[in-house]
């Protein structure tokens, strides 16, 4: 599969999971993929945490499944309805999570490109993570991100240091198909805006 190919199928996956584990050569090819991105000061600043213990799994669940409760509830009616249908996560039919977390003290003070930009660190994260879910398209493996969670309970449940942070929990495996509709279209959540609303020449406003 070309490059625009995975990009173009890729999709945020919930509901297609197949049930089957992923295998650890092919975890181990996109984590590779992921840790091959580009980052500030080349500083590398991820880590990742492979969660497939089932108990771990559905612990995970139960949090998320009250943040969403939580969620819904500050949710006007009208939007209530459109929301209530939406699967949010696979944690546990995907059989395996993948925790990204960020380390800012990852390359000591003087990075390289982040004395003035601090998100830089955080966002070389969602790169590793990009290439995760593209790499993971190219091989027929769903990726889902959830981040219905709050990080005090997710660092506590798989162990993360203080001064480290969480971007992501992936959910990651095997599907049995890509939908060609992001769900949230699908369910009239919210479409995807035209590209020409989201390019702009010389100024962002005139
Ligand atoms: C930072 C981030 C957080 C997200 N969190 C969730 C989430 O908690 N639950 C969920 O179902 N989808 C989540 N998504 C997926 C988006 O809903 C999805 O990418 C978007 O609807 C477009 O669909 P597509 O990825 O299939 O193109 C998240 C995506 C990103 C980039």
């Amino acid at each position: 599969m070309d490059v625009f190919e995975a990009i173009l199928r890729r999709r945020d996956v919930r509901n297609e999971f197949s049930g089957e584990v992923l295998d650890d050569e092919r975890l181990t090819r996109l984590l590779r993929a992921a840790h091959s991105a580009p980052s500030v000061g080349n500083t590398q600043p991820w880590d990742f945490v492979v969660v497939q213990d089932r108990d771990t799994l559905a612990r995970f669940a139960g949090h998320v499944g009250r943040c969403r409760d939580d969620f819904a509830a500050s949710l006007p009616e009208d939007r209530k309805d459109t929301f209530n249908p939406i699967v949010i996560e696979g944690i546990e039919s995907s059989g395996t999570g993948v925790v990204v977390t960020y380390d800012p003290t990852r390359g000591g003070k003087n990075i390289l490109g982040r004395h003035t930009v601090d998100e830089t660190g955080h966002l070389s994260v969602a790169l590793a993570i990009q290439n995760l879910w593209l790499a993971a398209t190219s091989e027929g493996v769903g990726v889902g991100w959830v981040s219905f969670y709050h990080e005090d309970f997710l660092k506590a449940l798989v162990g993360v240091p203080e001064h480290v942070h969480v971007v992501a929990w992936l959910c990651v495996g095997p599907v049995t198909e890509f939908q060609t509709v992001p769900d949230l279209e699908r369910f009239g959540w919210r479409d995807r805006r035209p590209l020409e609303d989201a390019v702009h020449r010389e100024r962002f406003m005139n």
